[in-house]
Order: C-alpha cells, then structure tokens, then sequence
C-alpha cells in the first residue's frame, strides 16, 4: 500500500477508538500513510456505532457528507458496517469497502484493490482473535491509551445490539495483555486504560480480573491503571480491596445502573436490583473511602411508568455518581426489548431525559464541590488555551478534571495540587510540595 495515503475517523464507544487504532496500525504497516485530514486522503476509513437509531443516523450523514465533498474512497468498519452489511452499497454510493467487527485483517487487501479496480469488498466474516493480538500500535506516544482485554459480550441486556454485533465474549491471554502494556509503559506510556464490554467477566484460565489487574501491575512499572466497563451483577468485593490496597489501581469505577426500578431492571435483564446496586456501592465505598462512581442511565424502557422513573430519580438522589451519561431508550431491531411495544411517547421520553439531567448535573456539583480543599494527584495529558492564558490539563485518580498553570509541569508528569476552585464541573489546581 505503498502510496496509499488514508484518514480515520471513530464513532462511538472507546472500544472503537481501539480498533481505530488496530486499523491504522494494520494498515500502517502494509506501508499505508496516515493523514491528518480527509482532504489528502486516497482513503477514508469511519469506524461506525449502532447503539442507538442516532448513532447510526449520525454516522451515515457524515459518511454522504464525506462522499459530497472529496475524492476519497471510503471503507466503512465497527458495529454500523457489521448491522447493515451491503446495504451500505446503496445507501452512501461511494462506500467501497464494507468490514465487520471481527474482520479488519482483510482491510489492507480489501482498500489496494478497492482503490486499483474500483471494486466493492464486504468482508462480514470472523477473522479469528490472533489477527488482533500485540500489533505495535500507530499514533503519537501519549500519556494515556486503552488496551482491549475482551471483545464480544454475551449478557444480552435486552435492549442492547453489541452482543449481536460484537459476537461472544472473548477474553485475551493474560501474557499478551500484560506484554502489551509492558510495551506501551517503555513508549512513554503512564496510564492505561483496560477495555471490555464488561471487563468483570475478563476470565483467561485461573485468571480472573482482579488477579490480571494485579499482574499488571506486579510485572509492570505502569503508573496508573484504569477500566471500563463492570457490570454491576459481576462486581465483587476482592476488586475494592485490590483498590484500596494499590495505589495505581485509580479509584474510579464506571458501574453503568440502567434503571433504578426493579420491574425495569429485570425487564432489562440486568441481574441485579436497585438494593443489590445501592449496597454494592457502600460495599466499595467502606473499602475506598475517596471511591468516585459514575454511571449510565437510560429513560423510557419499554412499558416504564413514570412511578419507576421517579425510582431511577430516587436512585440518582442516593447513588453519589461523579456524574452520568443519560440516554433515551432507541428500540434496536432484533434484541429482545423490540419485540414489545416502544410505548413511552418521544415526548414522554425527552421530558424525563431533561429531568434526570438536572437530577445528574446538581447532583455532580454536590460531589465535587465537597471535594473543594481537598489534595489530590493529578497525571498531566495535555494542554488547554483559556481566554489569554494557556494551562495544562490533568485528571485525579477519581478521574476528576483539573487545570493547573502551565509552568506547573508538562504532559506526562504528576503534579500535587489543592483543588482550589470548581468551575463548569473542572477543578483548578494549587500546586503544593509532596509531604
Ligand atoms: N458494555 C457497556 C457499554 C454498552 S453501550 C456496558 O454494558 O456498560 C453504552 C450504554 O449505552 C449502555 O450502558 C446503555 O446505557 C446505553 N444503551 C445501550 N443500548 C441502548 C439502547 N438500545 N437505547 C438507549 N441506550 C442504550
Ligand atoms: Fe450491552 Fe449489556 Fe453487554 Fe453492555 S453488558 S454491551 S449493555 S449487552
Ligand atoms: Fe457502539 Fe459498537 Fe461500541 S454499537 S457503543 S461502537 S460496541
């Protein structure tokens, strides 16, 4: 691929900023050249989302905007190219080449020949795992990047697409994965971020995610380790202790609640009730006191009253989430929730987005700003401009935002602050010495 200039873009979940990652890599090392805009672009590659009607229907009007405005050819990958298959042929013409979640391997081939005989390429198949382990990934070195330790998933929460999409959950060997970040704390590397659907069900022989999350850090000098997402039905408590006893482990867990109804949540078939979900929460926190949770919320389940959406509210109220993403429930074609009927008005649906967003957003402040005073260590990654001055950028182990000036480091460093101020949700830091 030698003089084949390509430009990527990714939708949806951090998964899919992986694989982006995977694909550019793959590609770079048949020779491809990555560009930094699709204007010097042979090739456009759009990693797509299908998790809701909306992802899709942004990912298609960016794929006809693209095909408007440029010479480039276009291959399309990720969850939306697997759904729709070659249906994406006819719906934006100039898509030449198709590629499923489980079928980049192919892409080199796939866009050369594409690009030399105009010819169409849907590759749908299952390439096999081996096709994805320990490639040396492109990009700048930065201070912050995810490593995938399963793929698939295999809990059919019932209004979800991902398990049709993603197949079965497979989890990588634990060499590889400790190999991997091995090699990334050599390229400057000083946090990752582990990457599943659900990296609680992570299970490679007797190793489980706990006893990975421990390798990791035995075998490797990585400063920093984080991960996404647990499933609240699998989280047990020997993971708080692992936290609360190492350091590195970050204090952060995403434990996405979904409802805080009981009738919804096994509807949903989530496996756990709001009672489980709130003691599983005080469970963590009475092993890591400064423990910072944060959430994903869907309204208008199939059937949701507004009674139940009050729990999810009352839940909300009780849960102490740093913060959350809320979403309106999409009906997914082929999953179980889209058999029955999408009964909750989009009026109806919009109006308890807005009210769980105020509920979420004051909720947010509360906790942040009880955290005013407070030192914490933030891990710089990078820079920002506000107004005249420039400041850099970090997060605390809680995952918490903070800016502090910018002679106070540089991108890559730790630097100790007294969170002085809150503003927007974003900390400003005062660097102090270390005790
Ligand atoms: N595997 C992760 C992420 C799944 S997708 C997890 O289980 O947490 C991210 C979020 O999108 C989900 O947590 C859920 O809140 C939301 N989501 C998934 N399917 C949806 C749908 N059909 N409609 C609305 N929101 C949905
Ligand atoms: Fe979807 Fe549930 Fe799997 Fe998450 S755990 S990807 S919500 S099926
Ligand atoms: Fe979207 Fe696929 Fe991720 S549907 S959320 S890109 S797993």
């Amino acid at each position: 691929m030698k003089d084949v200039a390509f430009y990527t873009e990714s939708f949806g979940c951090q998964m899919n900023a992986y694989d982006t990652e995977v694909i550019s890599s793959l590609l770079a090392s048949r020779g491809a050249r990555e560009v930094s805009s699709p204007e010097e672009a042979d090739c456009i590659v759009v990693n797509t989302c299908s998790v809701r009607d909306h992802a899709e229907r942004r990912a298609i009007g960016r794929l006809l905007d693209l095909s408007r405005h440029r010479r480039a050819m276009l291959a399309v990958c990720g969850c939306m190219a697997q759904r729709l298959g070659e249906e994406l042929f006819d719906i934006v013409p100039s898509v030449r080449v198709i590629a499923g979640t489980g079928a980049y391997a192919g892409l080199p081939m796939a866009i050369e020949r594409a690009l030399s005989t105009g010819e169409r390429f849907a590759l749908l198949g299952y390439d096999g795992e081996a096709a994805y382990e320990i490639l040396p990934r492109a990009g700048p070195e930065s201070v912050s990047r995810y490593v995938a330790i399963t793929r698939g998933c295999e809990s059919y929460c019932s209004y979800c697409i991902v398990p049709y999409l993603r197949g079965p959950l497979r989890s990588r060997s634990a060499s590889s994965i400790v190999e991997e970040a091995g090699a990334l704390e050599r390229a400057g590397t000083r946090e990752i971020t582990l990457l599943g659907q659900n990296v609680i069900a992570y299970r490679d022989g007797e190793t489980d995610f706990p006893a990975l999350a421990r390798r990791i850090l035995d075998e490797t000098g990585i400063p920093r380790l984080r991960f996404l997402t647990s499933h609240p039905r699998d989280v047990t408590a020997d993971l708080f202790d692992l936290m609360a006893s190492q350091p590195r482990l970050c204090g952060h867990i995403h434990l996405p609640v979904q409802s805080g109804n009981d009738r919804v949540l096994a509807a949903m078939n989530r496996g756990y009730t709001r009672d489980r979900y709130l003691a599983l929460l005080a469970e963590g926190r009475s092993r890591v006191p400064d423990l910072a949770v944060t959430s994903d919320v869907i309204v208008g389940f199939p059937g949701e009253t507004p009674r139940e959406f009050d729990d999810t509210i009352d839940l909300v109220r009780r849960a102490m989430f740093d913060s959350a993403f809320t979403f309106m429930y999409s009906a997914r074609a082929g999953t179980a929730a889209a058999a029955v009927p999408d009964d909750v008005s989009a009026d109806e649906k919009k109006r308890r987005l807005a009210i769980l967003n105020e509920a979420v957003q004051e909720e947010r402040g509360r906790i942040l700003r009880s955290q005013l005073g407070a030192t914490a260590e933030i891990l710089l990654d990078g820079a920002v401009e506000k107004g005249e001055t420039r400041w850099l950028k970090g997060r605390t182990p809680q995952f918490r935002n903070v800016l502090v000036r910018a002679d106070a480091g540089a991108p890559g460093g730790f630097v100790r602050v007294v969170l002085s101020r809150l503003l927007n949700f974003t900390f400003e830091g005062e660097p102090v010495e270390a005790p």
